[in-house]
This record gives C-alpha cells, structure tokens and sequence, in this order.
C-alpha cells in the first residue's frame, strides 16, 4: 500500500482513522477500537481536546497526581503534577513533609523580563543606522500603542528597545532586541506581535530616511520571535536547617548525610555528565507542574538548559552548603510562565490545577514550580547518597510490573513478600509470576 496521503488535513476524524488503521495495522478493527476507547463519551469535552491541535485522532493519557504538604513561604499547597513517570510525586511529597517540618521552602522573584528579536541584515555604515535608530526608538513604542494598551493597564508592556550589532558574528546580522514585561501571560502572543510590528515600522522608516543609500534603504527583516531564553526572568528557591535537624530514620547521622549531599552537589557543579542528570531530576518536578497548569514545558526546557550552560559550561541549576552549622540547598531558575490566557482558561484540567494552587499570579506559580524542582532534587540526592536511587524506584517499578501482567490480588500479596528480601528485576518478578500460575 501507498503510505503517502494527499489532503490528509481535510478528512473527517473518522476518515484519518480509517486511513492510519489500513496502512499501518495489522488488525485495523482493534487499532480503530483502541483509539476509540480513549475518546471522551462527552463529545463537547472531546471536540474541544480535538481542537486544541491538528489531526487529532485520540487522546494520549498522562496520569495527573498530587503532592500535599508543601509549605511555601509559610503557606501551604498541594501541587497537581502531570507526568507518566513513577516515583516522581512520591519524592516530590516525601520532600514536601520533609521541609514542612523544617521551616518550608522559602522563594524569591529575582526578576521577570521577557525577550524577543528583530533579525534583520542591513549593509552599510553602521554609525547611520544607529543614528537612525535613536532617531526612530519612539516610534517603536508609539505605533504599537494598540497592541500594548492592554498590557499597559494591567502594568507591563515594552520595557526597552536596542539596536544591537552581531556583525562580528555574521556578516551584516544586526537585531532589534527588546524586553518586556507580560504580567500573568506568558506573553508569547503578546511579544510576538509587539515585535511583528517593529519590523514593519523598522522596514518602512528606512525607506524613506534621507541619510541611507538605496542599498543601506533595504533592510532585510530574516524573522521576529521572542526568546525562549530569559536569564532576567529568574526565581529562587531554597531550604535551610542546621545540620543536626536533618536526622530522620534513613539519616542516622546528619553531619554525614549533608557534607554528602554537598559533594553530591559539587560533582554536578563541575562534571556535566553528571549535571544533565541531577538537572533532568530537578526537571521532573519542574515540568510536571508546567504541564499540569497548561504551560509551554519545552519552552522552559529550552530556556533552563541555556541558563544552565550560561557559564559556557553546562553545570549544576542547584547549589549546597554547610556554614556555621546551617545547611541550605537552593536553585535559582528562569521559568516564564502564564497563569493567564493560552491553555489556561481553555483545558478544564489546567483550570482545576490553577484553582487547585488558588489561582497563583503567574509570579506566584514561578515559585510554586522552582520549589517542585527543589524538592525533587532534594529527594532524588537524597536517595542517592543515603540508600542508592534503585530501592524507592523499583518499590514503584514493581507495582508497574505487576499491572502490566494484570496479576491478582493474592499474587500481589505473594510477590510483595517475597520481594521485601529479594532484588527486583523484571525479569524476576515475570519468573515468580509465573511460577505461581503454574502451580
Ligand atoms: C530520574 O528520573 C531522575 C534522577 O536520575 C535524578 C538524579 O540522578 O539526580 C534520579
């Protein structure tokens, strides 16, 4: 059969199943009947799931859970977190109790400016387009007066524009590089048009300035994106104790565990083999609640593993230290999120998730998500360098395991027993499995 599909994009979602399901199935009947299964019988709820993106022929699950028990700034939260993977809200609640008797989790907003660019070629003198700039600045700010009015009322809007020279990095490359400030949005709309508009008025005021040649007339606009990379867009979070109220049943002895802790640490501040792991950890968390409120997780991936390497060596987004008998564990992250617009009033999940943390201002949500990082962090070094990561994982993989071969609550009884002083692989618990059924 001919895999390629002319006009794929006009066929009903009845017609695109049909398709998928002859050319690439063995069994269509089953095919069509999986994908089905996981329509929503609300059909409101589901054309609205359809609609959310192009070619949309089923919905694709990811568990939502909850990890209670954080206290932020001496207010508490339970955070919703979609993620497949397990173990993940068990650390993240683990951390949360763990911290809530410790004096909470403490979060400060360092900064929130957004960025976007006008790339732009332009061939002559250099010193007359930066005349021409100074000359043109107030333009850029009042012609897009309509886009920004709204956003000025609720407090933001352009914060600046800068004629930068990149020259030095590719011939004839120059940017209009401005920052914002989006309030609650994301503000990717927002920026976006804000910088459309620039080049447009940057593209029609050079034609008619007197001081350019022909040549020098022609500014060539490449693109106007905002950047998903905002190191002013900054918050932290942090934990401290003094070392001996670390103690708890797996730390029999704290000053141990945090000068271990700190090393563990310091090795993902100096190895990145090792950082991309511990920050993948710190992404767990951090991702998940992204998803759960409807933001743009791999906008901030992008963005975080930028300002990760913004050293010119990707290290660490978290640092420990003991001093004077205080241990403290900290991160400090770029996260431009939304609580307004996009997904956030559309997705009935996303707005119980946001109603659920009591409407956070996006500001507020910046901190909720970095301590969500900090704590999974936490827990997963914790793990690490006290009884290894496997012990915890494999308690949750086991459970995995154990539905996937639909096992039967006295196979769960016997295989939970008889793993308590065993290892667990797969491979071993399919085998007891199976010589259960056996006999
Ligand atoms: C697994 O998803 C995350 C960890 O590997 C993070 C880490 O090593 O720090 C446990």
């Amino acid at each position: 059969m001919n895999k390629a599909v002319a006009g794929f994009s006009k066929l009903s979602k009845e017609e695109k199943i049909n398709w998928i399901a002859s050319a690439y199935f063995s069994n269509p009947e089953n095919a069509i009947l999986l994908l089905k299964k996981y329509w929503n019988s609300d059909e409101k709820l589901q054309k609205l799931h359809d609609e959310f993106i192009e070619n949309t022929i089923s919905n694709f699950y990811i568990p939502l859970g909850v990890a209670p028990n954080f206290l932020i700034n001496d207010k508490y939260y339970t955070i919703p977190m979609a993620i497949e993977e397990s173990s993940v809200v068990a650390a993240a609640s683990k951390s949360a109790k763990f911290w809530a008797s410790r004096g909470g989790f403490k979060t400060t907003i360092i900064n929130t400016e957004k960025i976007g660019q006008v790339h732009f070629l332009y061939k002559g003198d250099v010193s007359k387009l930066e005349l021409f700039f100074a000359q043109t600045k107030a333009k850029f700010l009042s012609e897009t007066e309509s886009i920004t009015k709204n956003m000025k009322q609720r407090g933001g809007g352009i914060l600046n524009i800068t004629l930068e020279d990149k020259t030095q990095l590719l011939d004839h490359y120059f940017q209009l590089h401005a920052t914002f400030e989006t309030i609650d949005s994301m503000g990717a709309n927002f920026i976006n048009s804000c910088l459309e508009q620039f080049a447009k008025i940057l593209k029609t005021e050079a034609q008619v300035y007197e001081l350019f040649t022909e040549e020098e007339k022609n500014i060539e606009v490449v693109m106007s994106i905002l950047s998903n990379y905002v190191p002013n867009c900054i918050v932290r979070a942090e934990v401290s104790c003094p070392v001996e109220e670390l103690a708890e049943k797996h730390i029999p002895n704290p000053e141990v565990f945090a000068q271990r802790f700190v090393q563990a640490v310091q090795i993902a501040e100096v190895e990145p083999f090792r950082a991309v792991t511990h920050n993948k950890g710190i992404m767990n968390g951090i991702d998940a609640v992204i998803l759960a409120t409807g933001n743009d997780f791999r906008a901030v991936e992008a963005g975080v593993h930028a300002y990760a390497a913004k050293s010119g060596k990707y290290s660490s987004l978290s640092h420990a230290k003991i001093e004077n008998g205080i241990f403290s564990f900290w991160l400090e992250v770029p996260l431009a999120l939304g609580t307004v617009g996009g997904l956030t009033s559309l997705h009935p999940l996303v707005k119980l998730s946001l109603e659920m943390l009591e409407n956070p201002s996006a500001k507020e949500l910046m901190k909720i998500v970095a301590v969500a990082g900090l704590a999974q962090n936490f827990a997963a070094l914790r793990s690490l360098t006290t009884t290894g990561i496997q012990d915890g994982h494999m308690k949750m993989h086991l459970n995995n395991i154990l539905n996937q071969l639909e096992a039967t609550t006295e196979e769960r009884d016997a295989v939970q027993k008889h793993f308590k002083n065993h290892v667990v692989s797969h491979s071993g618990v399919v085998n007891f499995i199976e010589d259960i059924r056996k006999k």
